[in-house]
């Protein structure tokens, strides 16, 4: 049989050649690196798919379970051999270290856990954890299980808790005491409590004791996760799965209030993370690679738990934050565990690299190979400060382009094997038949090109739905472009066919790395009872790559601005989290509008930007003379 080494992409020849076949052979190209990984009976068809519908399969009626892939294979082969090394918050508290058998031990105990309370496969599990190993036991224990993991990151409010814990109905929340970021404590039980109190459907609570903070306890719901575990067997069957079983369900925002929940299913989603982490990363078996996301975002589940356990990868996770307890955190961690790979995010570079450069120097970086780039463009300034002080001018930059609904990687470079070039994600990988279109939806089959990003293709790990609402799927992602798939990024392409991304095209802004919907925002200050409207938009902001800006209408005319601001500010906080907080709140007397009373945030988004002159059209307005009035408010206050 073959391993999945044998599709790593060492020089250019490889690339070039399996791209050409997932091109013209998709299916004999994916089946060949799906039949490197443990089925318990092989798929019929590799591929099916109308994106009409939208409807996609991959490996269909294969039968496996994903953690058979990650853990017992390893566990077999190489029982030693690290999984992940847990770096604390606190660089004085000592790290830990699960090899793969101590992983897979802890994941069945885990999984007898859940199946003691009656957890079976297909119930939704809420995962809302810090950035513990129980959180990545939690995941795999689900997916041992055929259970559904749904991870809400440590972050978001009580409110947008309940939200994601409603909209798909979970029975069991899986959480801690508190969670260490830093110098702060996160009170997670008791938002979990109050988010409880409006969510009818959770049966269990777990508690995993990280902080020992007091909390309160609901004795008839509440369970200490030491206390599930006691005395339970550390083996457990994987459940058998079909391939195109629902994995995980994770929410992500969209351009309407309600979050999104991107369902990912189990063999199209295993195959494709493996093949992707080994290649865009080069990971060769003795390395340790180190991502820094949580694992409440895509970027965690693909590419720090599944992708990497599952072509037997050693990882770091890191409990707590690149400051703390100083900007050279990130650095003391690459040394003390000579990594290779290390993957991080453009918000985090631009932080960092505001910093005094000894906090760089101090360490020695002599292990790193690879550096990543994840979550929204990487600016110049960015791109060159990583290179040069983190690379030393050598290392080959892998910038990222993929998304929570593409499940992993899409346009890459392949280190030291494909062309880099600064700010440009590059390449599409093979099996990704990437396209840009005009405004007007016309193909553009120059090389150059600038317009917006389309797939024309299925790859395995597309989100086949969002939970609970086809239709809504259907208009989001397939129904702008006729049977293609629509991410919502503008692009560019240069005449050698790299491409470039230039940011969302909807009403989604990337703050720090975190996608925000404006509506749900917006939905948030419409509940002050001072506010008639209001209008949210993006614009540039050195450290957080955008930031938000707020205009608001208020019925009255108010002396103390000030409060006000910061009433709407603990109100965004309370229902969705502190990242969605806008950077400056404008109020107005009005907003610009057309005639058919759609808000034109074209012109608050050139106002937010700055820029108070190149307005573009705006004889359609409605109330044209605001546009000045705001012009004249912004002025004043800069
Ligand atoms: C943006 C994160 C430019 C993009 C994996 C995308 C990027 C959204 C890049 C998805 C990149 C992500 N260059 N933009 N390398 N990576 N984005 O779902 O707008 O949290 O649509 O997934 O982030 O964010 P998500």
């Amino acid at each position: 049989m073959k391993n999945i080494e044998d599709y790593k992409i060492k020089n250019l020849d490889d690339f070039n050649n399996q791209r050409e076949m997932a091109a013209n052979e998709p299916e004999l190209f994916w089946s060949g690196i799906a039949s490197t990984f443990q089925w318990n009976k092989k798929w019929k068809n590799t591929l099916k798919y109308d994106w009409s519908i939208p409807n996609t399969e991959w490996f269909v009626e294969g039968k496996l379970n994903i953690t058979e892939n990650c853990l017992d294979r390893y566990a077999k082969s190489n029982p030693d051999k690290k999984a992940i090394i847990w770096e604390a918050n606190d660089p004085n508290e000592d790290f830990k270290v699960y090899t793969y058998k101590e992983l897979l031990d802890e994941v069945c105990k885990f999984s007898n856990g859940l199946k003691k309370i009656g957890v079976k496969k297909g119930d939704r599990i809420c995962i809302y954890m810090p950035m513990i190993p129980e959180l990545t036991i939690a995941v795999l224990a689900c997916a041992r299980i055929g259970a559904i993991h749904s991870v809400v990151f440590a972050g978001f409010s009580s409110v947008a808790l309940a939200a994601r814990i409603n909209d798909s109905s979970c029975s069991v929340i899986i959480t801690s005491d508190g969670g260490f970021r830093g110098d702060k404590i996160t009170p997670l039980k008791k938002i979990c409590d109050q988010a409880l109190k409006n969510c009818p459907t959770i049966k269990n609570c777990i508690v995993y004791k990280r902080t020992s903070e007091k909390i309160d306890w609901f004795k008839n719901r509440d369970i200490w996760w030491d206390d599930l575990i006691y005395g339970l067997p550390d083996k457990c069957d994987p459940t058998i799965m079909n391939s195109e079983d629902t994995l995980f369900i994770l929410y992500t925002s969209g351009s309407t209030g309600k979050p999104k929940g991107m369902v990912h299913t189990c063999g199209g989603y295993m195959v494709y993370t493996a093949y992707t982490f080994m290649n865009v990363f080069q990971y060769s078996q003795n390395d340790v690679y180190w991502c820094t996301a949580d694992i409440g975002w895509i970027t965690g589940h693909s590419y720090m738990v599944y992708g990497p356990l599952l072509v037997g990868a050693t990882s770091v996770h890191f409990e707590g934050v690149p400051s703390y307890p100083d900007w050279g955190r990130f650095w003391q961690v690459c040394q003390k565990h000579k990594v290779n790979q290390f993957y991080t995010a453009p918000t985090a570079i631009r932080s960092l690299a505001k910093q005094p450069i000894d906090f760089v120097n101090k360490y020695n970086l002599s292990s790193l190979s690879v550096l990543g780039s994840v979550g929204e463009p990487i600016n110049l300034e960015a791109w060159e400060w990583y290179y040069k002080n983190i690379g030393k001018g050598k290392l080959p930059i892998v910038d990222t382009w993929w998304q929570t609904e593409t499940g992993g990687i899409m346009i890459s470079s392949i280190p030291k094997v494909t062309k880099q070039k600064p700010t440009y994600a590059t390449s599409p990988l093979p099996g990704v038949n990437a396209e840009i279109v005009d405004n007007n939806g016309n193909l553009i089959e120059e090389s150059s090109a600038e317009g917006i990003l389309l797939i024309n293709f299925p790859w395995p790990s597309i989100a086949r739905t969002i939970y609970g609402d086809h239709d809504r799927y259907k208009n989001v992602y397939f129904s702008a472009y006729k049977n293609k798939y629509f991410p919502g990024d503008g692009a560019l392409r240069d005449e050698n066919g790299m491409y470039r991304i230039t940011g969302r095209v909807d009403d989604v802004v990337i703050v720090s790395g975190h996608n925000l919907g404006t509506a749900p925002i917006e939905n948030s200050i419409n509940e002050h009872p001072k506010v008639v409207e209001s209008a949210v938009v993006g614009y540039p902001h050195e450290i957080k790559g955008n930031a938000l800006m707020a205009f608001i209408i208020l019925y009255d005319k108010i002396d103390d601005n000030e409060s006000i601001k910061k009433e709407i500010n603990d109100l965004i906080s309370n229902s969705i989290g502190p990242i969605a907080k806008p950077e400056k709140v404008i109020i107005v007397s009005g907003l610009p509008k057309t005639r058919s009373g759609k808000i034109m945030r074209r012109i608050l988004r050139k106002f937010a930007n700055n820029d108070m002159e190149n307005l573009g059209d705006t004889s359609t307005l409605l109330n044209p003379e605001i546009v000045n009035e705001i012009k004249n408010t912004l002025k004043l206050l800069n």
